[in-house]
């Protein structure tokens, strides 16, 4: 790979002086998995977050896990190297509309998926991720639950369920999933007929359908490692693909289409790394007030999970 080793060593450098970590999310630009600390889905990199002793958290991820990781650690200095870092599905609700859903919808319970912004969590019982999603809902053991903002992965989960439990869903989605269509998954099914198909449950309900195999990015990662098959079509972001293409080097993979790529993930370079720890720039900032209400559902997540 072709990267600036001197830079590498620089961040590695300032890293230690500055006791500082990065977390990246593997929809990031491959480069930064050099100097990571840390590179995973967003509840694996959530649960780092919390845990980490410390001082400074630099966030190679979008601008919802850097708040995320915030909220978790208040007292350690959450940077974003990158402000463009945006998170498009986060950004199809805010305080106003979540609260016009629930006051709809009343006495039911919200669960509301982690990408999203700190306001609309505020307002949450529960948050998920989509790695534990299906578990998050399953345990709050209700016969109705409001499931903010993504759609796609509400409707996955009800499909996990059988029905058991009626999810009403909010029509928000990630533009960068549905990019993905059924054609591309029964094109690459033709010409590759061994390959299994790999997909995040961001995507279309009609390319779930076709999957092998629906999970997070990281769920997708494993099942890679552990399948036998050699070959596999990977209806995610590219970050996903170009990861598992050095993980698995004698395994196959095969991106469902180059439509699939995140803009807002690949805000993030090498130099931006080095300048947020330098300068210690773009700091997160969360009010203490937000803090409170938004931790207990992320909270209550990660103790559902562990
Ligand atoms: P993961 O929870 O699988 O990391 O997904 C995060 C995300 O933003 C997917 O679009
Ligand atoms: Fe948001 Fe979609 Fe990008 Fe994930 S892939 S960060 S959900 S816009």
């Amino acid at each position: 790979m072709d990267f600036n080793k001197e830079l590498v060593q620089k961040i590695i450098n300032l890293k230690k002086e500055k006791n500082a970590i990065i977390l990246a999310h593997c929809y990031q630009n491959i480069e930064i998995d050099e100097v990571a600390d840390y590179v995973g889905d967003s509840l694996y990199l959530s649960q780092m977050a919390a845990k980490t002793d410390a001082k400074i958290i630099v966030f190679a991820g979008v601008y919802f896990m850097a708040e995320t990781a915030k909220i978790l650690s208040p007292n350690k200095k959450v940077l974003l190297p990158s402000l463009k870092s945006g998170c498009l599905m986060a950004d199809m609700i805010n305080l106003e509309q979540i609260r016009e859903f629930k006051a709809k919808h009343p006495n039911v319970p919200v669960v509301c998926y982690i990408n999203s912004t700190a306001e609309v969590k505020s307002e949450a019982d529960v948050c998920c991720t989509s790695s534990n999603a299906v578990n998050v809902v399953k345990t709050l053991n209700v016969k109705d639950v409001l499931f903010v903002p993504d759609k796609y992965l509400g409707n996955f989960v009800k499909s996990k369920l059988n029905g058991e439990v009626n999810i009403i869903t909010y029509p928000g989605y990630c533009p960068t999933h549905l990019r993905i269509k059924p054609e591309d998954v029964l094109n690459l099914k033709e010409k590759y007929k061994d390959a299994l198909v790999l997909a995040h449950p961001e995507c279309h309900s009609e390319v779930l359908k076709l999957a092998d195999f629906v999970g997070s990015t990281t769920a997708i990662m494993n099942k890679a490692k552990k399948s036998n098959n050699t070959s596999f079509i990977i209806a995610t972001e590219i970050g996903v693909v170009e990861r598992l293409k050095i993980a698995l080097p004698n395994k196959k993979f095969i991106h469902i289409s180059n439509k699939a790529i995140c803009p807002n993930m690949k805000y993030h370079h090498l130099e931006d790394i080095y300048n947020a720890l330098f300068y210690e720039q773009h700091e997160i900032n969360v009010s203490n007030l937000l803090i409170k209400s938004a931790l207990k559902p992320i909270q209550k997540m990660i103790a559902i999970n562990s």
